[in-house]
C-alpha cells in the first residue's frame, strides 16, 4: 500500500472521519502539532520564521507586522523579488529539473518540457523586452492568455521588473478585458493570436482588440500559438517571438519592497463591476510558498497538477507562484477535460506520473457522472494526495473522489480560501488530518478564524454563522481594492468593524477545531467553480436596449454547483419571444463571456420588490427550488408572486 490514509476510524455525527496512515505521517513535513503550537503562541513570530526559512531576501525586514486597521503590512523594510525566489535561487541545484510539463490540447502535438534553467532564461528575455517597450516598475500589464507556458513566463517577467500584472480569464470577452484595462490603466496587453478549445479555434487577438483601443494601452504583445490569421496595428502590435529573440538571457531582478503590489486580480463582488483585488509581494509569496509546500506536502520528486485556469486565483497561487517558489515540477494543460474524451485528465496523470492532483468539485461531479471507466482505463496509482477547492463539496462527490480517483489511499485535502486570501486558509494537512467529507478542516497555522452570529458574537455547537478572521491577518490577505478604498472598507471591514475580516461565507464548527464552510451569504455565486455575481450579470443584461430591469439568481445544479437564472422585464411594446431570450443570453456572452450566460431566461412582466424598490432576489431564489416563500405582504407588488409562481412552475 502506498503512502495514504487509513480507513474510517470514527463515525461522528454520521460522517466518516479519516486519519493519515503511519506511512503518510512518516513522509509528511508536518506530522505533529508543533507547527500549530508555534503559530498559536506567537503568530507574528511564526510567519517571520516561515518568511526566513522559505524565502530568499535581498534585505530582511525591520518590522514584522504593522497594523493601522483595516490596513496592515508584513515584513516592512524587507527587500525581495518574487521571480528571483521562483527561479534564480533554484539554479544552483535544480537547473535541469523540469519546472513545467506543458500538455497541449491537440493530442498530435508534442508536450513541452521547460527546465528551471530554461524558464529563467525565457523570463529574463521577456523581462528585458518589456523594459524596451517602456514598461517600468509599478506599471500595469494586462495578461489575456490561455494555458500556455508564456503565461507563467509573463507573470514572472512582470514580477522580475516590478510591473503589476492583471490576468483576465481568456474565456472572458474583450469587453470584460476592456473594463479591467481601463480600471487599472494598463500600459500593455499580452495576448495570443488564437488557441483551440475542444478543437475549436478561439480568436483571442480579435477579442483583445476591443480593449486595445483604451487610451492607456501603448502596446499589444502577441504570442503566436494557433497560427490563425490576425489583423495587426503597425507600431502598436508586436510579436512576442520577435521581441524576445535578441534579448540577453540575464536580467537583474528589481529589489522590491515587501509591500509593493505584485498583482491585481479582478473578482466578482456584490456590485456590477468586478473589483481589482490587490496582492502584495512578500506576504503573498510567504503564504503561497508555505501553503503549497505543506497542504500538498510537495517533495522534490513530486509532480504537481493544479487544474485551475490562470485566470483565477487558484491558477496564480498553485499554477505558478506556489509550486515554482518551492522548486517543484508542475503540469500545465491547455485544453478541456473532455477532449478528445473524458479520459484526458487521467491520461495526463498517467503520462507525467502526477503525484498530487488538485481540482474543483464541479470537475469531480462531472467525472463521477461520466463513469468510472474513464479513470480505470488509466494508471492513476502515482497519485498520493488529492485536493479540492472552489465551492463546498458534497459527501457523495468527496467519497467518489476518495474511492475512485484516490483508490481509497489518498487524503482529500479540501482547501477553503478566496481570491482575497491569496492562499489556502482552512484545510487539513496530509500528515495530520482528519479528512472529513464536507468539512474543510482547521485554519492553516498562523491564521485565526472564528464564526460569528449577526451581532458579532462567536457561535458554537451546531449553529451556523459567518466565517471571519482576526488579527494578525495572514500575510496573503488582500491589501486593498484598486482605486476603490471605500468599497474595500464596505465589503470586508464594515460587517464587524475594522479589525475583523468578513469573508461573506457561512460556516459552522464540526467540532472545536474543524470548520465546515457552507457557502456564500451574499449575491456572489459559484458557477462551475467560477466566481460571478448577480449584479454583474444583471448589468450585462440591462445593457440590452430592450430591457428595463432584471434579476439574476443562482439555482442549484448537480454538476455546476450553481447556474444563473435570469428574470427579465422588457420595455413596453417589445414582444417576448424565444428570439429575445437568445439575444439576452448573447448579450451576456458578449459583455462577460460564455461562463456567465444564464441557464434560463424568464421574460416576465415584473419583479418582486420591497416598498423602497429593492428587488427581492431571495423570493426568486426560493421559488426556483420550491422552498417556502415567506411573507409577501411587505412587498410593494404582492400580486406579482402568484404570477411568478406560475411562470416558474412553483410547487408548494
Ligand atoms: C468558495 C477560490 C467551500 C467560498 C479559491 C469562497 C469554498 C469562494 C471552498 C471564493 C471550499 C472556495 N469549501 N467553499 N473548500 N473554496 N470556496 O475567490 O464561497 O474564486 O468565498 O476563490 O469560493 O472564490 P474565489
Amino acid at each position: 500500500m502506498k503512502k495514504g490514509v487509513q480507513w474510517v476510524v470514527e463515525d461522528k455525527k454520521k460522517k466518516q472521519i479519516f486519519w493519515p496512515s503511519e506511512e503518510m505521517k512518516k513522509i509528511a513535513y508536518v506530522n505533529d502539532e508543533s507547527f500549530y503550537e508555534e503559530a498559536k503562541k506567537d503568530p507574528i513570530k511564526f510567519w517571520e520564521n516561515r518568511a526566513k526559512e522559505g524565502l530568499t531576501w535581498f534585505k530582511e525586514w525591520d518590522t514584522a507586522y504593522e497594523s493601522k486597521p483595516p490596513y496592515f503590512k508584513w515584513f516592512v523594510g524587507g527587500k525581495i523579488n518574487v521571480s528571483y525566489n521562483c527561479l534564480d535561487r533554484h539554479l544552483k541545484d535544480k537547473k535541469d529539473k523540469v519546472a513545467i510539463h506543458w500538455e497541449p490540447e491537440n493530442t498530435e502535438e508534442e508536450a513541452r518540457k521547460i527546465t528551471y534553467g530554461q524558464l529563467h532564461e525565457q523570463v529574463c528575455k521577456f523581462a528585458n523586452a518589456l523594459k524596451k517597450l517602456g514598461v517600468k516598475k509599478g506599471d500595469r500589464v494586462a495578461v489575456y492568455l490561455p494555458m500556455i507556458p508564456e503565461v507563467q513566463i509573463t507573470l514572472l517577467a512582470c514580477a522580475r521588473i516590478g510591473a503589476i500584472h492583471g490576468v483576465v480569464f481568456s474565456a472572458f470577452s474583450g469587453e470584460s478585458l476592456k473594463d479591467r484595462v481601463e480600471n487599472s490603466e494598463a500600459k500593455l496587453i499580452i495576448t495570443c493570436d488564437g488557441y483551440t478549445r475542444r478543437g475549436k479555434v478561439i480568436e483571442l487577438k480579435k477579442q483583445s482588440d476591443i480593449a486595445a483601443s483604451s487610451p492607456s494601452i501603448e502596446h499589444v504583445v502577441i504570442v503566436k500559438r494557433e497560427g490563425n490569421e490576425i489583423a495587426t496595428t503597425e507600431g502598436k502590435d508586436v510579436w512576442y517571438h520577435e521581441i524576445v529573440e535578441n534579448e540577453p538571457a540575464e536580467c537583474e531582478p528589481e529589489q522590491m519592497d515587501a509591500n509593493d503590489v505584485l498583482f491585481l486580480l479582478y473578482s466578482s463582488g456584490t456590485t456590477g463591476k468586478p473589483k481589482g483585488i490587490i496582492h502584495d509581494t512578500a506576504g503573498y509569496l510567504t503564504q503561497a510558498y508555505w501553503t503549497t509546500k505543506l497542504d500538498f506536502d510537495l517533495h522534490d520528486d513530486d509532480v504537481f497538477w493544479c487544474t485551475a485556469d490562470i485566470g483565477w486565483v487558484t491558477g496564480h497561487t498553485y499554477g505558478c507562484y506556489g509550486p515554482l517558489s518551492v522548486g517543484a515540477t508542475m503540469v500545465e494543460y491547455e485544453g478541456g477535460p473532455d477532449y478528445p474524451d473524458w479520459g484526458r485528465f487521467w491520461s495526463i496523470v498517467e503520462k507525467f506520473g502526477i503525484t498530487v492532483f488538485y481540482t474543483a468539485p464541479t470537475a469531480i461531479r462531472m467525472f463521477k457522472k461520466m463513469g468510472d471507466e474513464w479513470i480505470t482505463k488509466h494508471d492513476v496509482s502515482s497519485i498520493r494526495i488529492l485536493g479540492t477547492v472552489g465551492e463546498p463539496i458534497d459527501v457523495e462527490a468527496w467519497m467518489w473522489y476518495f474511492n475512485t480517483v484516490g483508490q481509497g489511499r489518498c487524503p482529500v485535502i479540501d482547501t477553503w480560501w478566496q481570491t482575497e486570501t491569496g492562499g489556502t486558509l482552512i484545510n487539513a494537512l496530509p500528515g495530520i488530518g482528519p479528512f472529513i467529507p464536507t468539512v474543510a478542516g482547521r485554519p492553516f497555522p498562523g491564521g485565526t478564524a472564528d464564526i460569528y452570529d449577526d451581532r458579532g458574537h462567536p457561535v458554537s455547537g451546531e449553529d451556523t454563522g459567518y466565517l471571519v478572521f482576526k488579527p494578525p491577518f495572514v500575510p496573503g490577505l488582500l491589501r486593498g481594492l484598486w482605486n476603490n478604498e471605500k468599497k474595500f472598507i464596505d465589503t470586508y471591514w464594515s460587517e464587524y468593524g475594522k479589525e475583523t475580516y468578513f469573508t461573506a461565507d457561512g460556516a459552522r464548527w464540526f467540532d472545536d477545531q474543524n470548520i465546515r464552510v457552507t457557502g456564500r451569504v451574499d449575491d456572489v455565486m459559484k458557477v462551475a467553480g467560477h466566481r460571478l455575481s448577480s449584479a454583474e450579470i444583471e448589468d450585462a443584461i440591462t445593457s440590452h436596449q430592450d430591457v428595463i430591469e432584471s434579476a439574476v439568481v443562482p439555482k442549484p445544479d448537480d454538476i455546476r454547483g450553481q447556474v444563473p437564472i435570469a428574470f427579465v422585464v422588457l420595455k413596453a411594446g417589445v414582444e417576448s419571444s424565444e428570439g429575445k431570450e437568445k439575444e439576452i443570453i448573447g448579450q451576456v456572452r458578449k459583455e462577460i463571456g460564455p461562463t456567465a450566460k444564464p441557464h434560463k431566461v424568464y421574460l416576465v412582466k415584473g419583479l418582486p420588490k420591497t416598498r423602497s424598490g429593492k428587488i427581492m432576489r431571495r423570493f426568486l431564489r426560493s421559488m426556483l427550488v420550491n422552498d417556502k416563500l415567506g411573507d409577501a405582504t411587505t412587498l410593494q407588488n404582492p400580486e406579482i408572486v402568484d404570477y411568478l409562481k406560475e411562470v416558474v412552475g412553483y410547487k408548494e
